[in-house]
């Protein structure tokens, strides 16, 4: 019975976790800057921007030019945890990119990453969820997402 009780509570722990993107994320990208963490990443999908999915930096190349990205394009990234690949695409093909996801250290991470390539004049976080886009329609020359379902 006890045992029953206790992964019941499991059971809804991991559930809360998998619903909630900040419970889910969160620690991950605080952790992220690691220096194993980096490392493996740019073994792996050829980048250090802190990516927490698969798409690689080449991958996400084709991206931009299958969206035929150009200076004074306006980019939103979708679900961009700690900015990537839209911080990325910004710096490859000189486009502006606002990235948006509900999880506020990715946010903070992105800022940052964006100071670091100068990229700040072109790049603005926004802290939201996808099923509420706080923008007006149609301001977007381009869309992308890597990695997320929402
Ligand atoms: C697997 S990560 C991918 C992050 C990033 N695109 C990358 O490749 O590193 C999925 C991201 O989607 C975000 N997310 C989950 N639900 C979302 C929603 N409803 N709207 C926007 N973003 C969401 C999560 O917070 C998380 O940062």
């Amino acid at each position: 019975m006890y045992k029953s009780c206790n992964s019941a509570r499991q059971d809804d722990d991991m559930s809360r976790a998998s619903n909630d993107p900040d419970a889910r994320f969160s620690d991950r990208y605080q952790a992220s800057s690691a220096a194993a963490l980096l490392e493996a990443e740019l073994e792996v999908l050829g980048g250090d921007y802190q990516a927490n999915g698969y798409t690689t930096l080449s991958q996400a190349e084709q991206i931009g030019f299958a969206l035929r990205l150009q200076p004074g394009d306006r980019l939103l990234d979708l679900g961009s945890g700690c900015g990537f690949p839209g911080l990325y695409l910004a710096d490859r093909f000189g486009c502006s990119v606002i990235t948006i996801d509900p999880v506020s250290s990715g946010a903070t991470t992105a800022s940052a990453r964006a100071d670091r390539d100068s990229l700040a004049d072109h790049h603005l976080a926004v802290i939201g969820m996808g099923a509420a886009l706080p923008f007006r329609e149609r301001c977007f020359d381009a869309i992308v997402h890597a990695d997320v379902m929402c």
